[in-house]
């Protein structure tokens, strides 16, 4: 595979998209073309699948199993149409969440058994791993404040409290314990700051990947 594959993850409302957009401006200006995709809902099949995964609604409750392998359905789909394509095209792929959400929500965040989810993380990637993972590391109740203010929350925004520290937890060993793949980035800070060390890491680790960036 040619290109690279960067993913963006964090809590709710840790700021991932706001920052996707002014990373895949920033690379543009510098003439790397990027593909901006997220999971779940990253084709046509994943929108469906994402509206089944987050919509709040009392009468079509979803079981917790049912919602590990819709994710697992969504990724395996994402990952034949476009993940791969891209990278075999050599392109700068700038991912909403990969297989870490799965690992840090359903793992830590519902408690299902870990090694059931590393096996289906494998099944739906063929084993393909981000090249760098940005973690966004903001308080869960200052993620979720800024959620409140923008809409009404989703099916698992509106877990309780409970269940988004555990995920929070899940992302901070999951960075302990992958440090050469996972990135820490304090996403309190400004949006501008953010930006600018977001920056700085992709330079840093630009020799991984085809595309330069200097
Ligand atoms: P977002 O992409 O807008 O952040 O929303 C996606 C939601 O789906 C978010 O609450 C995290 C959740 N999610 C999981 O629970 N497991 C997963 O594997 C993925 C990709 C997302």
């Amino acid at each position: 595979m040619k290109g690279n594959l960067i993913v963006f993850e964090g809590v709710e409302g840790c700021g991932k998209t706001t920052q996707m957009q002014l990373c895949s401006q920033w690379l543009n200006s510098r003439g790397v073309s990027v593909v901006l995709t997220r999971e779940p809902g990253g084709t046509e099949l994943g929108k469906d699948l994402r509206r089944l995964l987050l919509e709040k609604s009392e009468d079509k409750p979803v079981s917790e199993i049912t919602e590990l392998l819709l994710y697992a359905a969504d990724r395996a789909q994402h990952i034949e149409q476009e993940i791969k394509p891209s990278l075999a095209e050599g392109k700068y792929i700038l991912c909403d969440r990969y297989t870490d959400s799965t690992i840090a929500y359903q793992g830590y965040g519902r408690g299902l058994d870990m090694s059931l989810i590393k096996q289906l993380n494998d099944i739906a990637t063929g084993g393909l791993e981000s090249d760098l993972t940005i973690w966004l590391d903001v308080d869960v109740e200052v993620g979720l404040a800024r959620k409140k203010g923008q809409s009404k929350l989703d099916r698992i925004e509106a877990e309780k409290i409970d269940f988004h520290h555990r995920v929070q937890q899940g992302y901070t060993e999951l960075a302990v314990n992958y440090p050469d793949r996972i990135v820490r980035v304090d996403g309190s800070l400004s949006q501008e700051l953010v930006h600018k060390k977001i920056q700085e890491i992709l330079i840093r680790n630009a020799p991984f990947g085809r595309a330069s960036l200097t």
